[in-house]
């Protein structure tokens, strides 16, 4: 029953699954947040808790929605009555051409990728601070150097890198605040994207995987008590020189 507690955002499938499978994996209770991957969502918990009773539950919310963010928060620790640890891995990505992006673009991408993440940042702050727990965004590469025709969603994550870094300056010390930045891990199920040059255009010439990620937000939450502000490039050597897109 002392187990650690997290909330892992958009973590029904691919890299937020990866996430809690590896949070678990090591002995921490964990929620399952989604918006529509409900099957996803409770086939997952179901495995989980079948290896170790009571130890996942899963949340509904959509993160456009910001009555629906502090609903999520607040759910979250009715689940298990504590949280020690907050990643903030949901978000929506598609292109936004400058002369075709309207507001409701605007409403997905930023909110998604910035406001909701701001949103359970402030909620679960004193949970987090009673538990001298952290924060984890899951940003991207594109934060700092732009990907073409996504203004929304570089503008988008760049916030969150920011965000990251001020928080952990607010929070400290008793809540670090960090991020990780993937490089090319699973390519988007929609829209098309130059895999070939994006991997060429890659120090270690592939992809990464999952587990890449998910071991490396388990490091920062459990092995890494003096760093806090740090955005982690877990990119293969992506952003060395980004072309290729
Ligand atoms: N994939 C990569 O190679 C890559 C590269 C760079 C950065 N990243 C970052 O890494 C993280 C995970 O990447 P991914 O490719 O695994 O993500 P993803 O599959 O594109 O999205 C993860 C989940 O986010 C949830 N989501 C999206 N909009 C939402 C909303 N408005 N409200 C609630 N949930 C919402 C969706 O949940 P439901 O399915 O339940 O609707 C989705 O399954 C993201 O932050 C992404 O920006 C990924």
């Amino acid at each position: 029953m002392t187990a650690p507690v997290a909330l892992v955002t958009g973590s029904a499938r691919r890299i937020g699954a990866q996430i809690v499978r590896t949070l678990h994996h090591h002995g921490m209770r964990v929620i399952i947040h989604y918006r529509g991957s409900q099957q996803e969502a409770e086939s997952l918990a179901a495995v989980l808790n079948q290896t170790r009773p009571n130890s996942a539950a899963v949340l509904q919310a959509d993160l456009d929605q910001p009555a629906a963010v502090r609903q999520l928060a607040s759910d979250a620790l009715a689940c298990f009555g504590q949280l020690d640890l907050l990643v903030n891995n949901a978000s929506s990505f598609y292109p936004t051409p400058i002369d075709q992006a309207d507001d409701a673009d605007w409403e997905k991408l930023i909110h998604s990728n910035l406001r909701a993440p701001f949103i359970l940042s402030q909620q679960l702050t004193p949970a987090l601070r009673q538990q001298h727990g952290c924060i984890i965004n899951i940003v991207d590469v594109y934060a700092e150097k732009p990907l073409q025709t996504h203004t929304l969603y570089c503008m988008a994550k760049a916030g969150l890198a920011m965000m990251t870094k001020s928080l952990a300056r607010e929070l400290g010390p008793e809540i670090r605040v960090n991020g990780v930045s993937p490089g090319p891990i699973l390519w988007p199920e929609a829209g098309q994207m130059n895999q070939q040059a994006i991997q060429d255009a890659t120090a270690l010439k592939r992809s990464g995987d999952p587990d890449d990620i998910a071991n490396t937000v388990y490091w920062l939450a459990t092995a890494a008590p003096f760093i806090t502000g740090q955005i982690l490039a877990v990119d293969g050597g992506r952003s060395l020189a980004l072309q290729g897109s």
